[in-house]
């Protein structure tokens, strides 16, 4: 851990170089080496008393945690969009501002969406093995056929910053787009999407759905709404694991009933289900749809610019 001058501040997870370098020139900051655990920080904030915090996923605190941080801390800010990781309410009652990071990564995970998008309809994961292992067999006319983007229908849960941003790259590919939502967004924001009011009115008509929901509660996607999927349909996931009851989904894609799934997201990571790994319709990575550096670099700048507006006495810019 590096420490300089000002307001104490802890990076409680490993971030980029040039986030480390401005909490240095900006704060008294602990810079830490590698992601510390939770109670790790609830003991590095009672040793130093700190009144800011950044964390991560393998740093998040629950109750028990907050419960037993000292009364310096004045804000917890998570240098991502998501804040599951963390208990907001009991930080909330204790009076600690909590921030996250809503835009830094909006454009970047769109990206990734649609690239989960081709490569569950076009079956890259597939070609790609197949090159990997020398090729060697010509296809023909019949042979390894994906399914067509452009021409169709696409139903977006979540039609925050993100699903808005998957949107805009789904109509330049040719597709139509059908959203669900807890209110229907303002025409502009709109810009053609079809609403829908409930998740299952939707369903039917997706013939690629993909989920842009925070987090937590009870799986969105079980046994009943992939029925309610038509078949051939591609599912696409780069945001929550937990949003998806993962049987029901490995049973949709083993049953013929769905034509694939890109997933970047699962119920019990850093692991997955390794009966997902065996599916040749299924494109799989790591939770990795924010990894750019130049979008991990603003997410860090965000969390710190968040830290510096409580610590100064202003409103949290990015509270949740
Ligand atoms: C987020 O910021 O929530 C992304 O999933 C990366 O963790």
């Amino acid at each position: 851990m590096s420490q300089t001058h000002r307001t104490r501040l802890l990076i409680a997870r490993k971030v980029p170089a040039a986030v480390a370098n401005r909490a240095e020139a900006d704060f008294h900051a602990f810079v830490t080496e590698s992601d510390m655990d939770s109670a790790s920080v609830v003991d590095f904030c009672n040793r130093h008393d700190v009144p800011a915090i950044l964390i991560g996923k393998k740093s998040g605190l629950q109750a028990e945690h907050i419960a037993a941080l000292p009364s310096t801390v004045r804000i917890i800010a998570n240098a991502s969009a998501g804040f599951d990781h963390m208990d907001v309410a009991a930080a909330r009652e204790r009076g600690i501002a909590v921030t996250n990071a809503p835009d830094a990564l909006t454009e970047c995970t769109a990206d990734f969406t649609l690239l989960l998008v081709l490569a569950a309809c076009r079956r890259a994961s597939e070609y790609e093995r197949i090159m990997r292992n020398g090729w060697g067999k010509s296809f023909g006319m019949t042979d390894m056929l994906g399914t067509r983007v452009n021409g169709k229908t696409l139903g977006i849960v979540g039609f925050g910053r993100i699903g808005r941003a998957v949107a805009k790259r789904a109509q330049g590919f040719g597709m139509r787009v059908i959203y669900t939502d807890v209110r229907r967004a303002d025409a502009a924001l709109e810009n053609g999407a079809t609403f829908y009011a409930s998740l299952d009115d939707m369903l039917p008509q997706c013939q690629v759905l993909t989920l842009h929901v925070p987090g937590g509660g009870v799986p969105l996607m079980a046994k009943k709404e992939f029925g309610l999927l038509r078949k051939g349909a591609v599912f696409i996931n780069a945001a929550r694991g937990g949003l998806v009851d993962e049987d029901a989904l490995y049973d949709a894609l083993t049953s013929g009933h769905l034509f694939g799934a890109g997933l970047d997201v699962y119920q019990h990571e850093p692991n997955v289900d390794p009966r997902f790994a065996g599916l040749d319709n299924v494109f799989l990575t790591p939770h990795m749809a924010s990894a750019t550096i130049e979008t991990r670099d603003q997410m860090g700048f965000t969390a710190l610019d968040n830290v510096a507006a409580v610590l100064d006495g202003r409103a949290a810019l990015n509270p949740v």
